[in-house]
């Protein structure tokens, strides 16, 4: 269908074959974009990102999501590997550190939850902050992050991150403003079901809730693979007006109350 050929973008946050990112990057360039790849520094030693460079052919360049001395290198190098200004980008970036160490919602620690939003949702941002500087995104380009709808219902052990993502939706609708009405850029935010992912798992009962959101949505939970393809759809000028939106991306999740499926499974209980 070759939906995204000429155009060049820059993936953040692939770390293994499972990551969403991945999926992305493989999509896109099969799309016929060529990308740069992007991850914080230590993930480059710890995951398979230069596996995933040399089958796209596309350079890994490191950058710490939170630093802007590291965003505004990325854009710079981004520009000259790709041979000018980039069209799209996807920040794929989430982590909770109280979650990681596991502090309950109710006895957070606030370095921790500070961190957190920086690295989860400030990064976004600092990211079309500094893109907008450095008039690094062509007109008409698109920026998506991705999001949970733990933003706007309660989900107890998403803690400290549903926060995190209710910023990150904010910051797609305000800074989506001012990308537009300056740059005719495009921002969303892409509300994607539970994966299996590095960051997915690390939720505290994650395998029950999955089983839990595929029963409960009409179409079933969505794969990291169709996650690829809207993304794909979104960098591409058939959604040229699109812009300011979060995208549920959840088979029918975000829309359900209850349904037999569900029923049926808890009277087995
Ligand atoms: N997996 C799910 O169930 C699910 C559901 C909805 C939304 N999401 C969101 O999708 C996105 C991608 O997560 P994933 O599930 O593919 O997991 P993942 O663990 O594969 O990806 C998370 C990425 O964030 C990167 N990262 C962490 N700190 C960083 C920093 N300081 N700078 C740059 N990168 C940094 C990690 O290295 C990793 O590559 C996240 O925003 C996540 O919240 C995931």
């Amino acid at each position: 269908m070759n939906l995204l050929q000429g155009k060049k973008g820059i993936i953040f946050g692939a770390l293994d074959e499972k990551s969403i990112a991945w999926q992305v990057a493989e999509k896109c360039v099969e799309q016929g974009a060529s990308i740069t790849l992007t991850n914080a520094p230590v993930a480059l030693r710890f995951g398979k990102i230069h596996e995933l460079g040399e089958k796209l052919n596309a350079e890994v360049i490191p950058a710490d999501a939170t630093s802007l001395e590291d965003l505004e290198n990325l854009l710079q190098k981004s520009m000259e590997i790709l041979g000018g200004k980039v069209d799209f980008i996807l920040h794929s970036i989430g982590m909770s550190f109280n979650v990681r160490k596991k502090r309950p919602y109710t006895d957070i620690k606030y370095e921790w939850m500070q961190k957190t939003f920086d690295v989860s949702a400030i990064s976004f941002h600092k990211l079309m902050q500094s893109a907008m500087k450095l008039d690094a995104v062509n007109e008409w380009g698109s920026i998506l992050a991705l999001t949970y709808i733990a933003a706007q219902r309660t989900f107890p052990d998403y803690s400290e991150m549903a926060e995190s993502k209710a910023l990150l939706e904010s910051f797609a609708r305000s800074f989506g403003y001012h990308y537009g009405a300056e740059k005719k850029v495009r921002v969303n935010t892409i509300s994607q079901s539970p994966t299996w992912t590095t960051a997915g798992s690390g939720v505290k009962g994650f395998e029950e809730f999955f089983n839990y959101a595929d029963k409960m949505s009409p179409l079933g939970n969505a794969p990291a693979e169709d996650c690829a393809n809207y993304c794909v759809s979104l960098f591409s000028d058939f959604t040229r007006y699109v812009t300011m939106q979060n995208l549920f991306h959840d088979g029918g999740f975000s829309n359900m109350g209850m349904n037999t499926a569900v029923l049926e499974w808890a009277k087995e209980q």
